[in-house]
């Protein structure tokens, strides 16, 4: 369990969205390669995900890499899908642990789009996984909210053109069962450190209804403090959801 502590929450999302930025900012600040900076994040993303856990969040979503960012130089996309190397198999090898802690690890994306050693690794670490309930930590890899919505768009054509569905299935619900989210609540609250206010592509479809918590904070140094000041923020939002 945690070693700060945990309020006793009224409500407490149920899914979470983290945009996990202000890495090459935190290590500029520090003289250093911005992929000290992701090795940093990447620490955060595991610290953050079990912290999560222990307030009674039941997913969070992290957005760890956009269709964008392949545009960034190639040693500084290389050293992230390194990272995600070193955290597939070290989850691989911490299976046990992720069992004990009822962690489950999916992810959100194209993964036909990258490394095929890392599609497979993965593929694993999900089947390895699937069993856990206590946490689901969804990583976006590859990952567009536009690029997500074209799928699912994509996919009830098909199912248009082979007869499986008629025009009429075709409505929200349809929409979201072809998301990568399919089965799981919107989030309910959407964090981004770092002092940027904007959704950059991120669960676009899901956001509709989502309440924002932005902080100044650069995610390397984003802690279990700032998670809790975001479920305290949230805990006082009033949700209508359209309504008065
Ligand atoms: C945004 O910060 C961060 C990324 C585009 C990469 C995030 C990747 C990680 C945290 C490592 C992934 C590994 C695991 C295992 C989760 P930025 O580089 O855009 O920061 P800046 O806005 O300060 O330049």
């Amino acid at each position: 369990m945690s070693d700060i502590i945990i309020p006793d929450f009224a409500v407490v999302p149920r899914h979470v969205g983290v945009i996990m930025d202000g890495n090459g900012r935190w290590a500029k600040k520090r003289g250093l390669e911005r992929t000290k900076g992701h090795i940093e994040g990447a620490k955060k993303f595991r610290e953050i995900g079990e912290f999560a856990a222990d307030c009674g969040v039941k997913c969070v979503t992290f957005y760890a890499f956009s269709t964008e960012n392949w545009s960034r130089p190639k040693a500084e996309v290389d050293a992230i899908m390194a990272l995600f190397a070193d955290y597939l198999t070290e989850a691989i090898d911490r299976v046990e642990e992720d069992l004990k802690k009822g962690i489950r690890i999916r992810f959100f994306g194209d993964k036909d789009g990258v490394d095929p050693r890392l599609h497979a690794l993965m593929d694993e670490v999900e089947d390895l996984t699937r069993g856990n309930d206590r946490i689901m930590l969804n990583l976006a890899v590859n990952y567009g909210g536009r690029q997500e919505i074209t799928r699912a768009a994509r996919e009830l054509a098909r199912e248009f053109a082979e007869g499986k569905i008629s025009e009429d299935a075709i409505n929200e619900q349809a929409i979201s069962d072809r998301l990568y989210s399919a089965g799981l609540p919107d989030p309910d609250l959407i964090i981004r450190p770092s002092g940027e206010q904007r959704l950059s592509n991120f669960l676009i479809w899901q956001a509709a209804y989502s309440e924002f918590w932005y902080s100044d904070v650069l995610w390397p140094d984003f802690s279990k403090e700032d998670f809790l000041e975001a479920l305290k923020a949230y805990e006082k939002r009033s949700r209508r959801f359209g309504n008065v």
